[in-house]
C-alpha cells in the first residue's frame, strides 16, 4: 500500500518504463477533492492511469470527470445508443475504432486536456489500447532535430471525421502548462501539414515523427477488463486501439477540455509560400486557405 497523503492511500503499479500505472484501492465513485488531487498528481507522473474494478455509473463517471475540468461530448461524432450531453459512447464489434495513433481532438483550437474512459464491455481477448509518451519521444530526438521542431507549427484537421474544414494550427512542440516539459505534438490521424515547410518536406518530417513516436519503447499496452476507468493526459500522450478483436467493445468517454496549446514562443519562420506556380501548388491549397481565414479572423 502506498500512502499518498494523510487522506488517501492506494496501490500503484507502474506498467511500463515509459508511462502508465495501474491504481487499486482508490474508489472513484463519489471521489472528493483529496482523491481527485491524488489522481492529478499521479497523472503528472505516469501520464495514463488505469483503475480496474470501478464499475462506475454514468453519473459517477461524469461526476469524476467534471472535477477535472469542463466536459465536451464530441464535436463531430454522435452517439448511437446513448443520449448524454457530456459522454461520448463508442460501440464496435469489429473495426470502427481509432486504430491510428492520435491525441484526442487536436483539430480544435483548444483540444482535449484529459480523457476519462469507462470500459463498459470488452472482448475477452483483443481490443487492447496503447499509449505513447510524447515527452520521451521528444527528448530522444537529436539536438538539431529538437531545435528544428521547437520552431515549427502544424495544421491539424478533422478529415477522419469527414470534417476537413475543422482546422487548428498548433506548435509542433507543446509545453506542458503544469510541468513545463516539452512534448512532440503531431499525430498521424489529425496532423496534415507543417506550416513552415513545403509539402514534400512536411510529408517527410511528419512521416518520420509519427513513426518515431510509435516506437514500442515509448509505449504501454493495456489489456482491458470491464469496469476499468482509464484517465490520460492528452497534452503529452497519443493512443491507439489494437484492431484485432471480434465481439462487442463499448467505451464511454468523458473529455475534459482546456486551454490552447502553447509552444516555445512564436514560430521561428514564416508560413511556407511557393516561390513558383505549378502543378504542385495544389498541395498548398488547404494551408493557404486556413492561413487566409486566420488572418481575416
Ligand atoms: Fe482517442
Amino acid at each position: 500500500m502506498t500512502t499518498i497523503s494523510e487522506h488517501v492511500s492506494c496501490e500503484i503499479r507502474p506498467l511500463a518504463a515509459a508511462l502508465g500505472a495501474e491504481v487499486t484501492g482508490l474508489p472513484l465513485a463519489g471521489a472528493g477533492r483529496a482523491e481527485v488531487d491524488t489522481v492529478l498528481a499521479l497523472l503528472l507522473r505516469h501520464r495514463v492511469l488505469f483503475f480496474p474494478g470501478q464499475h462506475l455509473t454514468i453519473d459517477q463517471h461524469v461526476g469524476l470527470a467534471e472535477q477535472l475540468g469542463p466536459l465536451e461530448a464530441h464535436p463531430n461524432l454522435r452517439n448511437a445508443g446513448l443520449e448524454h450531453p457530456s459522454v461520448f459512447e463508442l460501440a464496435a464489434s469489429s473495426g470502427g475504432i481509432a486504430d491510428e495513433w492520435h491525441t484526442d481532438l487536436t483539430f480544435l483550437p483548444s483540444p482535449s486536456v484529459m480523457s476519462v474512459l469507462n470500459m463498459i464491455r470488452c472482448p475477452e481477448v483483443g481490443g487492447d489500447t496503447m499509449w505513447t509518451n510524447l515527452e520521451l519521444a521528444y527528448e530522444e530526438l537529436s539536438a538539431p532535430l529538437r531545435d528544428l521542431c521547437d520552431g515549427l507549427t502544424a495544421l491539424h484537421d478533422a478529415t477522419p471525421h469527414n470534417r476537413p474544414e475543422k482546422t487548428a494550427i498548433h506548435p509542433v512542440v507543446r509545453v506542458h502548462p503544469v510541468t513545463g516539459r516539452r512534448a512532440l505534438y503531431v499525430n498521424e490521424h489529425f496532423t496534415r501539414r507543417i506550416v513552415e515547410l513545403s509539402a514534400p518536406e512536411s510529408d517527410a518530417l511528419l512521416g518520420f515523427l509519427t513513426r518515431w513516436v510509435a516506437q514500442p519503447r515509448f509505449t504501454v499496452r493495456y489489456r482491458w477488463t470491464e469496469g476499468t476507468i482509464a484517465i490520460w493526459d492528452n497534452r503529452c500522450t497519443q493512443h491507439f486501439v489494437v484492431n484485432d478483436f471480434t465481439g462487442e467493445r463499448i467505451i464511454q468517454r468523458a473529455t475534459v477540455m482546456g486551454d490552447q496549446p502553447t509552444g516555445l514562443g512564436a514560430p521561428r519562420w514564416e508560413p511556407f509560400t511557393a516561390s513558383r506556380g505549378g502543378a504542385t501548388t495544389r498541395h498548398d491549397r488547404q494551408l493557404r486557405h486556413v492561413l487566409r481565414q486566420r488572418d481575416q479572423g
